[in-house]
């Protein structure tokens, strides 16, 4: 299972075996790699967190606790693999299970999801739309 540790007022950060396909498609199989990825979207080593959400003043304010659904555009699965895929000027589309959790172990557990990476969603951590605003 992917689980996704959310740090509060900065990045995503990924444990357990995926599969990442990147904007230009090209995947890559991270065989259990821990890896940061920004959600602050303002990051010059993209999709990957490289501190710049702490240059200004990125608040996350997660609501794991809220109800959450995509529609129904699954990825395709490799195996049961979990897939995250960065969708250009868009979110983290992951299909596959996952676990999300934040510092105060709130958890939220299913196997689709819409992360935001833009840093303007008003339902942190998951996407809402804002991104069509703001790339
Ligand atoms: S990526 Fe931020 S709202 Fe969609």
């Amino acid at each position: 299972m992917l689980k996704i540790k959310l740090i509060a007022n900065g990045p995503f950060c990924f444990k357990g075996s995926f599969v990442y396909i990147d904007e230009q498609t090209v995947s890559r199989d991270t065989k259990g790699d821990s890896l940061a990825f920004c959600r602050c979207g303002r990051t010059n080593t993209a999709p990957f967190c490289d501190g710049s959400h702490q240059s200004f003043s990125f608040s996350t304010q997660d609501q794991l606790k809220r109800e959450y659904a995509v529609s129904n555009e699954t990825l395709n699965l490799k195996d049961g693999t979990t897939v995250v895929a960065a969708i250009e000027n868009g979110p983290l589309h992951i299909s596959g299970t996952l676990s999300l959790v934040d510092e105060k172990h709130t958890t939220w557990q299913g196997n689709h999801v819409k992360l935001c990476r833009c840093g303007s969603s008003k339902i942190k951590p998951f996407c809402d739309g804002a991104h069509k605003e703001v790339f």
